[in-house]
């Protein structure tokens, strides 16, 4: 699938994902100079803006560009206008379809506050001292995949795994692990769903097995919730199934003041990934260059590091985000005296030079 090209497709998508794209893309532009690292970005749409344009969130041509792509830099899709439970097409699906067919099986969230954006966490600062975790999201299976069923009076999602899903995220999560403080914490429902009690098995004998040095910790996904709050520095790696990842990063990502400040990689076995934001559309912000840019900007900078192989460039720009936040140079949403999501991109290519 993956190729040798520097091409990265951008797909800022809709609600404030074409501000946070423009942003991220400037400031990867400004690295990539800085770094000498031959990057080329195409622009294509996808989700709701698709759907008005070509009447599909995945048009052909998005898709070709992807593919001939070495890294998707995605903004965010969805919003009210295509809300209509009853629509042909959904803006999500053309996630769901990106993550599934690049069989991006592994979503890396990192959280790590920083000092004046965890300021803004609801959470007491002493609890947010070295909160390091990364969270492991099983991205191609679960009920997100699984058949979908609805009559008048009735639906379901089936939520499926395999053992050998659960096998690769494991490992990829018990890696990562090892290459930092080796804990692990496994997330499930073991006590009610069959599913959680194949993960919590196949988990435990992936670490016996394969791990042992590890120290490996399960926890239910209710209580997870719960010490993600009172303990949130006990953790490493955690590793998850797709929706518990869903919810509980939103969840996580007030550790960091804002739903706005995380990154994500969706990663396969090659090289090609997808990076974006955790956070959504932002429908109620959007249009008015108040966006936080931050969770894309370092999306970017995962991107670098994990598809282009440039941890340089990648710690600058994190670098460079620490930087102007510790000069107080907020979004609205981490604070009163709110910097605007252009002035703050200025910022962080200054940061740069
Ligand atoms: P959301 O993440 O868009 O917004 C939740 C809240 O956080 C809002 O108050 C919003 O203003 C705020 N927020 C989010 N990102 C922000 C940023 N960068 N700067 C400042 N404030 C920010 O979630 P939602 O409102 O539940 O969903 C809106 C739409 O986005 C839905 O259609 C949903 O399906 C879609 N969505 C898309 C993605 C994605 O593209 N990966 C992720 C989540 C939600
Ligand atoms: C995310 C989003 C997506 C998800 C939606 C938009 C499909 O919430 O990336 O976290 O649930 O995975
Ligand atoms: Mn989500």
């Amino acid at each position: 699938m993956s190729t040798n090209t520097n091409l990265v497709a951008a797909l800022p998508g809709d609600g404030i994902g074409p501000e946070v794209i423009a942003s991220a893309v400037q400031v990867c532009e400004r690295a990539a100079e800085r770094f000498e690292i031959d990057l080329q970005f195409e622009t294509a749409p996808v989700g709701g803006a698709a759907i008005d344009e070509t009447g599909s969130p995945l048009p052909d041509e998005t898709r070709a560009l992807c593919q001939r792509s070495r890294a998707v830099l995605l903004g965010a899709i969805g919003g009210p206008k295509w809300d209509d439970p009853n629509a042909e097409v959904r803006p999500e699906e053309a996630l769901l379809e990106l993550r599934g067919s690049f069989g991006l099986f592994a979503n890396l969230r990192p959280i790590r506050p920083v000092g004046r954006s965890a300021a803004n966490s609801p959470i007491r600062g002493e609890l947010l001292e070295n909160v390091d975790i990364l969270f492991v999201r099983e991205l191609t299976g679960g009920i997100y995949f699984g058949a979908k069923h609805r009559t008048e009076r009735e639906a379901s999602d089936l939520m499926v795994y395999t053992v050998e899903e659960i096998e690769r995220i494991v490992r990829r999560a018990c890696r990562l692990a090892a290459s930092r403080s080796g804990r692990l914490t496994s997330v499930d429902k073991a006590n009610i769903l069959e599913s959680s009690r194949l993960w919590r098995e196949t988990t435990t004998r992936i670490v016996w097995d394969e791990f042992p040095t590890l120290e490996l910790e399960h926890l239910l996904v209710d209580a997870m919730a719960m010490h993600l709050l009172r303990r949130p520095s006990d953790f490493d790696v955690v590793v998850t199934e797709n929706m518990f990842g869903d919810i509980l990063t939103d969840e996580a990502s007030m550790l960091s003041g804002s739903l706005g400040m995380l990154p994500s990689a969706s990663l396969g076995e090659g090289v090609f990934g997808l990076y974006e934001p955790v956070h959504g559309s932002a429908p109620d912000i959007a249009g008015r260059g108040i966006a936080n840019p931050f969770g894309a900007i370092l999306s970017s900078a995962m991107m670098l590091r994990e598809s282009f192989d440039r941890p340089d460039a990648a710690a600058a720009i994190e670098h460079a985000v620490e930087l102007v936040i510790e000069r107080g140079l907020l979004p609205r949403d981490l604070g009163p005296e709110s910097a605007s999501t252009d002035r703050i991109t200025s910022a962080v290519v200054d940061a740069l030079q």
